[in-house]
């Protein structure tokens, strides 16, 4: 897949593009079936709210089949190294369960303000590609974005370890409101397989989720290799160190059955 010119110029001017419908549903069932085991595990990367239940799994593409293939698909990364003008690697993977009932909030934040505070990441040539794995709509905690703030740099934050299970670097309410002032506050919402990328400038959160709906997301944060991150104080499976040039796969490497190999690109 290859930006037109017009999606890049969005990218830049609102700071994210949102592609409904990218993956079909059999594509998105691989990823859902996957999710769900990782969920039940005991394993450490899985980040869980403070009532118990699954907030984040982080690392998926390191243990997981299908993820792995998700991380190196060339839907998403061929479109990042279009944006990032150069070779990307993984900085982050998580699938955001943001549970019925219990997904609790994330709080207003930039990504690249975290990235650079506590890992060193040296400038905002890193973005993220969000791949909704339900339905996303208003009704079950829909990511929340100030459009165009992206281009305000890195913005004054505080260290919040209090609201939620997972500390993070989030803005006042005084500056969101300001920021919201000029490009005002959307959610992109739409059907399971719908595509957000954006920004790591752009300032965004969400809201819980107290309907019946879960509502799951996989989020790629991806870094041009050159500008990768310098200091390695948090887990290795929050912000990874394997710095290597992502080696985009097949188009139908997820429901293509044959083995990894197979589904390697053409160079
Ligand atoms: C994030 O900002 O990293 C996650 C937000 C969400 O999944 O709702
Ligand atoms: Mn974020």
């Amino acid at each position: 897949m290859k930006l037109t010119e017009e999606q890049i110029q969005q990218f830049d001017t609102e700071g994210y593009i949102f592609l409904p419908s990218c993956f079909s549903k059999e594509e998105i069932a691989v990823l859902n079936e996957a999710a769900t085991e990782i969920y039940a595990s005991n394993r450490k990367e899985v980040w869980r709210e403070s009532s118990g239940i699954a907030r984040t799994a982080f690392a998926a593409h390191t243990y997981n089949e299908a993820h792995s293939r998700l991380a190196a698909h060339p839907r998403l990364v061929n479109p990042v190294k279009q944006i990032l003008k150069g070779n990307v690697y993984m900085h982050q993977y998580k699938i955001n369960a943001k549970a019925a009932f219990d997904g609790d909030v994330w709080q207003w934040h930039q990504d690249f303000g975290v990235w650079h505070r506590d890992d060193g990441m040296p400038e905002p040539r890193a973005m993220n590609i969000a791949l909704f794995l339900d339905d996303v709509t208003a009704a079950n905690g829909p990511l929340l974005f100030l459009p165009r703030s992206h281009k305000h740099g890195v913005i004054d934050a505080g260290h919040d370890v209090e609201t939620t299970s997972y500390p993070l670097w989030t803005l006042d309410r005084e500056t969101v409101t300001k920021l919201s002032n000029q490009g005002g506050c959307i959610a992109p919402t739409g059907p399971a397989g719908s595509v957000i990328m954006f920004s790591s400038l752009l300032v965004h959160a969400s809201p819980p989720n107290i309907s019946p709906l879960p509502r799951t997301i996989v989020y790629l944060s991806l870094c041009h290799v050159d500008n990768h991150i310098t200091q390695y104080k948090r887990e290795e499976w929050i912000a990874h160190r394997d710095f290597s040039p992502i080696k985009p796969l097949t188009d139908n490497c997820l429901t293509n059955a044959h083995t990894h190999d197979a589904n390697v690109a053409a160079e």
